[in-house]
């Protein structure tokens, strides 16, 4: 059963580029009240642009999800505005690449305060509004990341694992209130945070780290899978549209075909032979230098 008519109050994070801004393009040409947000108003051209390109409004407002005041000053002015929050997209994000020795604390602790705690900061501030008229819909933008490890990414995949498990606890505790909590679980789609808005540890290119070579093939063979990926990210617009519809939405969500093979796999095989899939899919050209540090005896 689906509330087609419904009109929404929605914050949405993170709508410089990517999913967030198609999201917000997209729901307020259907006429919701959309609060784009972001953390620099310098990129909001293109937000603007294909805002105005479909038809539509939005109020567009300043939020880090990293900054406590910057939340609270918009969340206060969202409810002087319209009083209540319907649904809160947490899309802001980025994945930081690298092997586990050739990251630092700071840099793991950083990829943990936008994608885990930033989620959380946000989350925490629109709850009461949403408690006080007992109902709305939290939507966690998770990965497939949260779902299955891979190298050179641990710090990313640990932050969205963290933010599978909370969002699952989330959801037991905020039924009684009549909050439902989502997750959506995206594979691979060509936006920004593959191109400009990605991030390396600052060991990533270091000569003197024995990850070195690896390292290099990892860039590269990321670099060939996304520029080879053709998947529209407004799918995953239509599926928060479609979500926010819904009267019984599932709490995982995973939009593409790719990960839902994954996921099954995941599931199906024993552990060693999935990660040994895994391990052929991703290394099977890597060529190691015939140096003694890769000899296993
Ligand atoms: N694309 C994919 O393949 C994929 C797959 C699975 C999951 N995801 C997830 O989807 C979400 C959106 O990613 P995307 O693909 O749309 O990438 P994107 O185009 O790089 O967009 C990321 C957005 O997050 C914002 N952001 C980063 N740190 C922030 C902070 N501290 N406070 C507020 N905003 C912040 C960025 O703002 P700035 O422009 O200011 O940096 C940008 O607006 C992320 O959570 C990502 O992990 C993406």
């Amino acid at each position: 059963m689906e509330n087609t008519s419904q009109k929404n109050v929605i914050l949405i994070t993170g709508c410089s580029s990517g999913f967030g801004l198609l999201t917000a393009a997209r729901l307020a040409a259907k006429g919701h009240k959309v609060i784009a947000t972001m953390r620099d108003f310098n990129k909001r051209a293109a937000l603007l642009e294909e805002v105005e390109r479909r038809g539509g409004e939005i109020d567009l407002l300043f939020l880090d999800v990293t900054d406590k005041d910057s939340i609270k000053k918009t969340i206060e002015e969202v409810g002087d505005k319209y009083g209540y929050i319907d649904v809160l997209v947490n899309n802001a994000g980025y994945g930081l690449g690298g092997f586990f020795e050739d990251l630092d604390e700071n840099e793991i602790r950083e990829q943990f305060e936008t994608n885990f705690f930033g989620v959380q900061n946000v989350t925490r501030m629109v709850i009461p509004m949403m408690r006080q008229r007992k109902r709305g819909k939290i939507i966690n933008i998770s990965s497939s990341a949260g779902l299955s490890g891979s190298p050179c990414f641990g710090a990313y995949n640990a932050s969205k694992w963290a933010l599978e498990g909370f969002s699952e606890s989330l959801r037991y505790e905020l039924k009684f209130f009549g909050i439902d909590v989502l997750l959506i679980e995206p594979g691979t789609y060509r936006t920004k945070i593959f191109y400009e808005n990605a991030r390396y540890g600052r060991n990533f290119y270091n000569e003197g780290s024995p990850y070195h070579p690896i390292s290099r093939f990892m860039e590269s063979r990321v670099k060939d899978y996304v520029d080879d990926c053709h998947k529209d990210p407004e799918e995953i617009a239509i599926l928060i549209e479609n979500l926010i519809k819904a009267k019984n939405p599932r709490f995982r969500n995973i939009p593409d075909i790719e990960t839902q093979t994954q996921a099954f796999l995941r599931k199906l095989l024993p552990f060693n032979i999935y990660s040994m899939l895994i391990h052929k899919t991703i290394f099977s050209r890597l060529k190691l230098p015939e140096d003694e540090a890769y000899q296993i005896k």
